[in-house]
């Protein structure tokens, strides 16, 4: 069964002649809801999502699919919103246990003898960053998903989606000369769908702390530090510190909507930074996404300027009482502690990957026994 998800209408896509089964199209996607990230589809309803939208039963479909096709505009080297929206709901086709894929933490598959075939059309001007940062990002979704990576195309346009040639890279604008001097205002995002009970609003919160001390003991003035929520809020802003999960190898769907958003509100030169975490063990896998936020910097006129990778991401809350620079923290305090400096100093600080403060066996027994005991307590069997 051939399935296509995208962002163009069903008019759209019959007029491209695109031959499928099913068609997820921009009016399902549009009416569905993001992933909340509460795993319900793992721990209460294995398989399904909780919310019954359109995307509800996505899983199940993916499961009875062998060719799986993703259209989407072209969005700062990945998907649009609307297609990652998709994407991010697909997760209970996975199962919540743990496998060793190309030496990497991954999910299980939950339908252990099905195979797609997987397909990315991402069409509309792109540059050559761009392409790279695709492939990148879809090679790692193929690993993820346990599919095959059939092909990565770029169509000039939303009416050329199945062409066989793909258009020329575009010329990336180029990027500012300097970032600005010492930050006045620094917006801190927390994109992550759980909200205040996120591992990413901790990590926020411990660095909206620990920064004054730091400001205090370089004798500068601390920056004003805004919890900004809206794309309008960055606008007045001289650094961005953006904090997420990792959502299916990429930035989760309301942060590609706001960097859509916030593309022209940006001042130029404003730096940009990133806190993201994740569930898997090896904080490598954060950095393709962090090729998206570049993407989003050169077409914005901001300055990407580097980010923390959280390894093992499950552990920040349960740690989160014991000493900042105890074994169970050390590593992501110091390089929380790295990214502030280069906040405060106004540069750039590169990948800083913190790793995990256990073996990756010891991490994976815990995740599957906190899988197993929330299944329990929801009454559903994993
Ligand atoms: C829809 C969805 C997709 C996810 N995809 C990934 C992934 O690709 N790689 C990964 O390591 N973790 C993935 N995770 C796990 C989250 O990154 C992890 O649970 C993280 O700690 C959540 O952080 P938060 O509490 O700040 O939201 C995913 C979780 C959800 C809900």
């Amino acid at each position: 069964m051939r399935t296509i998800i995208c962002d163009l209408t069903h008019a759209q896509l019959a007029a491209t002649g695109m031959r499928h089964d099913v068609a997820l199209c921009r009016e399902e996607l549009a009416a569905a809801r993001d992933c909340t990230g509460c795993f319900g589809c793992w721990v209460r309803t294995p398989g399904s999502c909780v919310i019954r939208d359109s995307l509800g039963d996505l899983g199940v479909l993916l499961a009875r699919t062998d060719e799986l096709l993703l259209v989407s505009r072209m969005t700062f080297g990945w998907v649009s919103p609307l297609v990652k929206r998709a994407l991010d709901r697909s997760i209970g086709y996975l199962h919540p246990n743990f496998r060793i894929a190309d030496g990497q933490l991954h999910h299980r598959m939950r339908y252990a003898d099905h195979e797609l075939a997987l397909s990315f059309h991402l069409y509309g001007p792109s540059t050559g960053a761009e392409h790279a940062c695709a492939r990148t990002i879809a090679a790692a979704n193929a690993l993820n998903l346990g599919a095959r990576l059939a092909s990565v195309r770029f169509p000039a346009d939303e009416k050329n989606v199945d062409a066989e040639k793909d258009a020329p890279a575009v010329a990336a604008p180029a990027p500012p000369e300097h970032g600005r001097a010492l930050p006045r205002r620094v917006a801190l995002v927390n994109a992550s769908p759980r909200g205040d009970r996120s591992a990413t609003a901790h990590l926020l919160a411990d660095l909206a702390e620990a920064l004054p001390v730091y400001a205090r003991r370089a004798d500068v003035a601390a920056p004003e530090l805004v919890r900004a929520t809206a794309p309008t809020e960055l606008a007045g802003c001289d650094a961005v510190v953006l904090g997420y999960p990792l959502y299916v190898d990429a930035l989760p769907s309301g942060l590609v909507d706001l960097l859509v958003c916030a593309r022209d509100e940006l001042a130029a030169g404003t730096r940009v930074y990133a806190l993201a975490n994740m569930g898997f063990y090896e904080p490598e896998q954060i950095v393709p996404s962090f090729s998206v936020i570049e993407n989003f910097c050169a077409a914005a006129g901001a300055r990407w300027s580097g980010g923390v990778a959280v390894g093992a991401g499950g552990m920040v809350l349960p740690v989160a009482q014991t000493p900042r620079m105890g074994m169970m923290r050390r590593s992501v305090s110091e390089a929380i502690d790295q990214l502030i400096m280069a906040v405060l100093a106004g540069t750039d600080t590169g990948a800083i990957e913190a790793r995990p403060p256990v073996p990756r066996f010891a991490y994976k027994l815990a995740a599957e026994a906190r899988w197993r005991r929330l299944a329990r307590e929801h009454g559903a069997a994993i």
